[in-house]
């Protein structure tokens, strides 16, 4: 079990493994969602460069496998977690789904963007991102923003740097209790949020998921098993 106590203040990272038994694959994993792209191929400012059409065909794909899916347990024990513990929980994912706002989170820190919205490729384009559900199937179909520039996901991909850093790293600071979920460990800076903790006095670290995390020598518990079936047996709010 992991005891949360009133004076806990909780981290929490998920990472593809929340998702994967709403249907949603996981980039690593053996149903792995890179089998069928090189994710460098895909999720690159120089894939954006090269290929902008690729790049939207495989977030359009995206785009439409995750409509089809729904939360699953792991994601409704989240909710009722960020009900309870109010301020006392930073949530942030790695995942760039809704499921977790579809199951009730209204408080999700989403460090690699957001798969339903999409925004200007250039830096200095003053729009902000929007959200969007659309398939675009080419290039001709994705639109022009007002400024000239081309519409992209809004996602960062490789070589860009993540979202909301500074809030992740003060929450970090606080936190007395530290739980990844789902996440295999070798992806930074995310893969390197529990290494900051571990050994931390008064902080306790634990992992969720079916296979070791790369960064496994950096939490003090592990729970072995599908997030769905142990996330909602293991949370004991004191
Ligand atoms: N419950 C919990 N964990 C699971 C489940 C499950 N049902 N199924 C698979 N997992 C675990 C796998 O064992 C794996 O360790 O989820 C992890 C998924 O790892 P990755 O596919 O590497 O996903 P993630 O760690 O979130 O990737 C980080 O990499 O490609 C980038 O931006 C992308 O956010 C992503 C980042």
């Amino acid at each position: 079990m992991i005891h949360i106590r009133p004076e806990d203040r909780v981290f929490i990272l998920t990472g593809a493994g929340l998702s994967a038994e709403s249907g949603i694959p996981t980039f690593r994993g053996s149903d792995g969602l890179w089998r069928n792209f090189r994710i460098e191929e895909v999720a690159s400012p120089v894939a954006w460069r090269n290929d902008p059409r690729l790049v939207w065909e495989f977030y359009s794909w995206r785009r439409e496998v995750a409509a089809q899916c729904k939360p699953n347990p792991a994601h409704l024990a989240l909710a009722q977690l960020e009900q309870t513990l109010g301020e006392r929980l930073f949530h942030c994912t790695q995942n760039v789904d809704s499921l977790l706002e579809q199951a009730g989170c209204n408080n999700v820190c989403h460090m690699h963007g957001r798969l339903m919205q999409s925004r200007c490729e250039r830096a200095a384009c003053r729009q902000p991102p929007f959200d969007d559900r659309n398939s675009y199937p080419t290039l001709e179909s994705v639109p022009i923003c007002q400024c000239g520039g081309r519409i992209r996901p809004h996602i960062c991909w490789f070589g860009e740097v993540p979202y909301h850093l500074e809030e992740i790293g003060a929450a970090l600071d606080h936190c007395t209790i530290f739980i990844c979920i789902g996440s295999s460990g070798v992806v930074h800076p995310a893969a390197g949020f529990a290494a900051q903790v571990k050994g931390r006095h008064g902080t306790r670290s634990y992992y969720i998921g079916p296979e070791e995390p790369a960064n496994r020598r950096y939490f003090d518990e592990n729970f072995w098993g599908k997030a769905g079936e142990v996330l909602p047996k293991i949370l004991a709010l004191k």
